[in-house]
């Protein structure tokens, strides 16, 4: 275990916010989260950091950072089509993506090229191009600081939804690996969203590596890359309205894309965000990124003071307009 004292996260934030935290901790095996709970690490308040990509520090954090670095990807068990591969959560996500497509195991190639750790990926449950981490996750494994003891949890008790899980309420639980099947034969690729279809045929045939070569091209043309501007992704979630809320915003906007869902209509924020005048503005160096409006992005110099301050006065004018509350997809860490 490594331990630093007043240690800068610049690097442990997309957004690359120059914050720093009290302590640092970096385990490499889960055993090493119990010596932290006897030195009464976990007895006050403590954060655990993956990639930093889903976070907006607002301040230094007076407290301690743990950080984990259990890297090993583990086949488990075989069944007749797939494999069960339990995985550390210090890997990293992109990482087992492209080990996946390299073993010819199907199920995560459209989740190419999200940045953050194995460890995030049950926390928001992370999402792209019509996959979700929940269609592919089996059993979480956790430590809990409460009780100094391990368990796992199946899919049914992480409880996942759109870009959460119980993981988001249960932050007295860190994610120590995760358990993924994956299909090791008769996979069907999901081609369906957006233009990954129209991506994928142009490069000429239909394998796991050509969906994934497929999915960085598109990322890479509509998001910006983490290490040239700072960003942490999507910063809102798109919203999802009733029936006469809907109605009401169609009958102004007939054109408005959306998503009909069992319980309501998906509006995607980016038109949201884009039809109140947002697009490519700033504010000092906030930013609203000119390809994809959903994205909130550090213009150099910005702290996390000034990405909130953009991102109410975003929240003001949508619901000004549209009667909508965009709720953050990142999480908001004090
Ligand atoms: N749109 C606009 N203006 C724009 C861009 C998009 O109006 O400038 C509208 C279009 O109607 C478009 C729709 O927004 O069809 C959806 O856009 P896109 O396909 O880019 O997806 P998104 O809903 O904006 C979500 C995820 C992304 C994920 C993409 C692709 C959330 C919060 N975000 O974005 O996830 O990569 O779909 O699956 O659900 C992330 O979570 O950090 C992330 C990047």
């Amino acid at each position: 275990m490594k331990h630093f004292s007043h240690y800068p996260l610049q690097k442990h934030n997309t957004f690359g916010f120059s914050v720093q935290c009290a302590d640092f901790y970096q385990y490499e095996q889960k055993e090493e989260l119990q010596q932290l709970y006897q030195q009464g690490v976990f007895n006050g308040k403590w954060l655990p950091i993956g990639g930093g990509s889903n976070l907006l520090l607002l301040n230094d954090l007076d407290y301690a950072v743990v950080h984990s670095q259990i890297n090993f990807i583990r086949s488990e068990k075989e069944t007749d089509e797939s494999v069960w591969v339990r995985v550390g959560s210090g890997v990293i996500w992109d990482d087992f993506v492209q080990w996946s497509v390299e073993n010819q195991l199907g199920g995560i190639e459209n989740l190419s090229f999200i940045p953050g750790t194995v460890g995030a990926s049950p926390v928001q449950n992370i999402g792209a191009y019509g996959v979700e981490a929940k269609d592919v996750i089996r059993e979480v494994e956790v430590y809990d600081t409460k009780d100094n003891r391990f368990y796992s949890m199946d899919a049914a008790s992480c409880r996942f939804e759109y870009r959460g899980s119980i993981f988001k309420e249960l932050k007295h639980l860190i994610v120590v690996s995760v358990v993924y099947e994956l299909a090791t034969k008769n996979y069907s690729l999901k081609l369906e969203y957006g233009n990954v279809r129209e991506v994928v045929q142009a490069k000429g045939d239909e394998s796991l590596s050509t969906v994934r070569n497929a999915i960085i091209e598109i990322r890479k043309s509509k998001l910006p890359l983490p290490e040239e501007i700072g960003s942490a992704g999507s910063f809102f979630k798109n919203p999802v309205v009733d029936a006469q809320l809907f109605q009401s915003i169609f009958e102004k906007y007939p054109s408005m894309p959306y998503y009909s869902l069992e319980d309501g209509y998906k509006i995607p924020a980016a038109w949201l965000i884009s039809q109140c005048g947002w697009k490519g503005r700033s504010i000092d160096a906030a930013g609203v990124y000119e390809k994809q409006p959903l994205i909130l992005v550090n213009r150099g110099g910005a702290t996390g003071a000034d990405i909130l301050f953009l991102m109410h006065q975003i929240q003001l004018s949508v619901k000004d307009k549209f009667n909508i509350l965009l709720s953050p997809e990142v999480c908001l860490v004090e």
